[in-house]
């Protein structure tokens, strides 16, 4: 298999509203970033993703994008950008941004342009249509808005602020291959693609099954007709270019498609993220309120299809949480006592960060952040949240009911301000949305002192994993697959194997061990492997 530094790297992802504010206006920002890179550094991740951070009303908070080629104000200048690449780059960190081009915001001058009038230059740069079909927006809604200025509807796959650009003109194309290259001359080593598979839309715009009000639009949307031919194109015209590290979005992506997607002798993408293994089980509120009972068995088979699928033929992404996901301990852990859920948070830690593939990290995760407990609606900042509430209470929940659905699948949960130290540390005045209530217990300051914690923790497995070809190429293989604890596999290359075992129950269960146990989260290793224990032995 082909060494690149995007598969031997770790990616820490920095949401920067919450990361660190610099200025005191309770907003985190770039100067705030640059300022705690050691941090980063330290952790000994190699890649930092950064969401989005150009001018944006923020109705999204900045995936609403209003001017690419700026910074949003809140976030700082320009100028605090190149500092924080050429420091990140001096410490030996590589910097990714995220690229939200199926949409931008309303406000962009090339929406206020093509919605004026049915007859300017930019008049077919958007979706614009006649009559609107049934299809729902993902936030809530019609996907379609009226613009009397034109008399006809504009698609919007989000918000109504997020009007999507027309794909099919080429023109759009090209003013989106100019602003990655504007962005790949300043030297950006990257970009993570937001809803990527989404640009290419089924032309003829048939109606969607029904889904609660509003039809599916996901069949016609995702992964449609002239997805593989955009991203070649894209690839030609701007990724070879530079020596990027390219990661889409990947809604519905399957197996097969993202073989597509990052089959290198296609020249699309490095990688997807796929969203098989967070769905399985997910709590949703989106449409009629729906919880599956999670089962380990069927959670580890999405894990050896896409392991299997694409070994050797394309490249994973690992990762368990994100800005979009609640904290991964509060999901699948046991977070009853201090105790549990340090065990828990490492061993989800060694269970998703061994497989093959480039293992992300986001905020937080590595000092096992739980979800927020958020006392009312006011509480919330998320447009997702804010419309998912308004929809329960429409079908009948009480306010109660609605409140704690939300608590348990709001975006708001991974938002909330990283907790440097046990007050807090994150600004000088009141955040823009409130701290997490554990930030006395679990913040950077105590977790850094603590030979034990889950940070440290995190600290070896990183190093592990970067100091093992095996680790990062090696094949994965799935063993006891029905076992409904049990999470173990093996990573193989040439004569080296390693098998990484972890407990994901409450049980104490019994495990021959044989080989050297090069990492665990407890001390002592014994055949038992107790309660969410989890350790990698090297065979010898
Ligand atoms: C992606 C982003 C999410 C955003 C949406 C619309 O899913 O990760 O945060 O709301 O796209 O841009
Ligand atoms: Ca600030």
């Amino acid at each position: 298999m082909e060494r690149k530094w995007w598969k031997e790297g770790c990616v820490y992802q920095i949401y920067p509203r919450s990361f660190y504010d610099f200025n005191g206006d309770g907003i985190g920002d770039l100067k705030g970033i640059t300022q705690k890179l050691e941090y980063v550094k330290e952790l000994g991740a190699s890649i930092i993703w950064l969401n989005p951070c150009y001018k944006s009303p923020n109705d999204d908070n900045g995936y609403d994008i209003s001017n690419y080629r700026e910074i949003m104000d809140d976030f700082g200048t320009m100028e605090d950008f190149d500092e924080l690449l050429n420091k990140a780059h001096s410490l030996g960190l590589k910097v990714i941004m995220d690229l939200v081009v199926n949409h931008t915001s309303d406000e962009h001058e090339w929406f206020i342009k093509s919605s004026s009038s049915k007859d300017n230059d930019k008049s077919d740069w958007y979706i614009w249509r006649d009559k609107k079909n049934n299809w729902g927006a993902c936030f809530g809604g019609s996907a379609w808005e009226y613009c009397e200025k034109r008399d006809q509807y504009y698609l919007h796959s989000f918000s109504k602020k997020q009007p999507d650009l027309n794909w099919e003109n080429p023109e759009v194309r090209e003013a989106v291959y100019s602003l990655m290259n504007f962005w790949g001359d300043k030297g950006i080593d990257g970009f993570r693609m937001d809803v990527i598979t989404m640009i290419s839309k089924d032309q003829n715009f048939p109606d969607g099954v029904i889904n609660g009000e509003y039809g599916d639009a996901s069949p016609f949307t995702n992964n449609g007709p002239r997805i593989h031919e955009f991203l070649k194109e894209m690839n030609q015209k701007s990724i070879s270019h530079y020596d990027w590290l390219t990661v889409g979005e990947g809604a519905g992506a399957r197996v097969e498609d993202t073989l597509s997607y990052t089959a290198p002798e296609n020249n699309e993408l490095n990688m997807i993220f796929s969203f098989e293994h967070m769905n399985y089980a997910k709590p949703q509120c989106e449409n009629n309120w729906k919880e599956e009972k999670f089962a380990l068995p069927g959670y580890k088979k999405i894990y050896k299809k896409w392991q299997e699928g694409l070994d050797q033929k394309g490249w994973n992404t690992l990762y368990l949480e994100n800005h979009d996901q609640v904290r991964s301990v509060s999901r699948y852990g046991n977070t009853s006592n201090e105790y549990m859920w340090k065990k828990s948070a490492k061993a989800l830690a060694v269970m998703y960060y061994l497989m093959q593939g480039t293992p992300y990290i986001y905020m937080g995760q590595e000092l096992g952040c739980t979800n927020t407990n958020f006392n009312s609606i006011e509480e919330f900042r998320d447009i997702a949240a804010k419309n998912d509430y308004a929809v329960m209470l429409s079908r009948g929940f009480s306010k109660e009911d609605a409140l704690r659905l939300l608590n348990l699948t709001s975006r708001d949960n991974s938002r909330t301000p990283f907790a440097w130290n046990k007050d807090g540390g994150f600004t000088t005045s009141t955040p823009w949305i409130r701290y997490n209530q554990d930030i006395k217990e679990i913040n950077v300051e105590r977790e850094k002192k603590d030979p034990d914690s889950i940070l440290n923790f995190y600290k070896k497995l990183i190093s592990l994993r970067r100091s093992s070809d095996t680790l990062i190429y090696g094949s994965f293989k799935l063993l006891e697959e029905d076992d409904e604890d049990l999470f173990i596999y093996e990573r193989t290359l040439d004569n080296e194997k390693y098998t990484i075992i972890v407990n994901m129950s409450d049980n104490t269960r019994c495990y021959p061990v044989k080989g050297q146990v090069v990492l665990s989260n407890y001390d002592d290793s014994k055949d038992e492997i107790r309660s969410w224990e989890a350790k990698v032995i090297k065979e010898d």
